[in-house]
């Protein structure tokens, strides 16, 4: 009977709004129909409102990672000075990528669970003037951290370097003023808190990153942003382009803003801090420990010696239907993390909670029923028009 029944809480990719679902159930255009470009270009004007800018927006049929590349492709020549702000998995990820366009890489990092320090970056780009680029990650994924993006384009303003911002797993759960804060670059994918299916990216590109990208010398194809600028004039894509999921991508914003931007990254806080307190509550140790630092769109909670993450992960999948994600790379075993972006409703944390504080108790931990539950109800019913 429920073979299909799941409650996809990983980060990405996410649920699906049942009207998202049906947008892109219908009959396929061709990529350079007029039909299509009418669609297209109107949801580029649309997903500018997202990134809160002006400026150009593109779209590319890729994961996440192909727009991170795409930015690194326009922006990095060979032995170019690059600042990666590496808070985890995501940020090392902008310095592989860096690193195969065989760019001289500085990077400034964290210890996993704390976000970057702005100071930090100020002080490495005042001692390097040259350096051309700063790649830093919006909310770092494998940890739930956010780092303070508005901070830091105020000091990367101050020198000539282009600032790069992954919003993967952030744009529309978490604010982020492109161009009222001076981010150069911003990417998104379409697998988080957009709720449609992976496989197509957005990046936001400023102006003065432009003028970087127009010059630009190294080797670039399908990347090749001022390309894709080119097509965008004429309401189309240099390649085929994602038609199913432009479908899709205009009801997720049409949905977006019936909500409104400001009130979704209200319910997107209200989420993450149920699923804080619940866990709290339940005597469960967040990876993040500062409230301020904590990503309202995806939390990591550590494991200890009373139970063995990956146990508890399995029996949430079989018994409970509860699909969360565990830790990366050398977090694996070690946490496992609780999505709550986009297509979430806060019934839904009620259901993970639920769903959580049954598996523990089930692994053997002495858990009182209830008490997570508690947490998170009380922080639901202080807030105000969610729905
Ligand atoms: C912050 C961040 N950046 C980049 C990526 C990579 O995206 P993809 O797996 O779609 O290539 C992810 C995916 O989880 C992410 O969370």
């Amino acid at each position: 009977m429920f073979k299909e029944y799941q409650h996809l809480r990983i980060p990405g990719p996410t649920p699906i709004a049942p009207e998202v679902q049906r947008s892109m159930d219908r009959t396929i255009l061709g990529h350079r129909s007029g039909e299509f470009s009418k669609i297209f270009g109107d949801s580029i004007e649309k997903a500018k409102r997202i990134f809160q800018t002006e400026q150009n927006v593109f779209v590319v049929a890729s994961s996440g990672t192909g727009a991170l590349e795409m930015a690194v492709a326009n922006l990095v020549e060979p032995e170019d000075k690059v600042l990666v702000v590496v808070t985890g998995v995501f940020g090392g990820r902008f310095v592989k990528i860096a690193k195969a366009y065989k760019a001289d890489v500085m990077e400034v990092k964290t210890e996993y669970g704390l976000a970057a320090d702005p100071e930090q970056i100020k002080s490495v780009l005042k001692q390097n003037p040259d350096i051309k680029a700063v790649f830093a990650t919006h909310c770092e994924t494998s940890t739930g951290v956010v780092n303070p993006i508005k901070d830091i384009a105020q000091v990367v303003k101050e020198s000539q370097a282009i600032f790069v911002v992954d919003s993967v797993s952030a744009l529309v759960g978490m604010d982020l003023k492109m161009d009222e804060w001076g981010v150069d670059i911003t990417v998104t994918a379409s697998h988080k808190a957009l709720g449609l299916p992976p496989g197509l990216a957005l990046i936001a590109v400023s102006d003065k990153a432009w003028k970087v990208i127009e010059q630009h010398q190294g080797p670039r194809f399908y990347w090749d942003l001022v390309s894709y600028k080119a097509n965008a004039e004429k309401n189309t894509t240099p390649f085929t382009g994602p038609v199913s999921l432009v479908f899709g991508l205009a009801k997720s914003i049409e949905l977006i803003e019936n909500e409104g931007l400001e009130e979704g990254f209200k319910r997107h806080f209200i989420l993450r801090d149920m699923v804080r307190k619940a866990a709290t509550a339940l005597g469960l140790e967040l990876f993040v420990k500062d409230d301020n630092a904590a990503s309202c769109t995806v939390t990591a909670i550590k494991g200890d010696k009373r139970f063995d993450v990956e146990e508890l992960r399995k029996v949430l999948s079989k018994d409970y239907k509860i699909i969360a994600a565990g830790g990366q790379a050398d977090m694996k075993g070690k946490m496992f993390r609780i999505g709550h972006m986009g297509y979430t409703h806060p019934m839904d944390m009620l259901t993970t909670i639920a769903g959580l504080e049954m598996a523990l108790k089930q692994i053997g931990l002495e858990i009182e029923l209830g008490k997570g539950i508690k947490a998170a109800e009380e922080v639901w019913a202080n807030a105000k028009n969610i729905g």
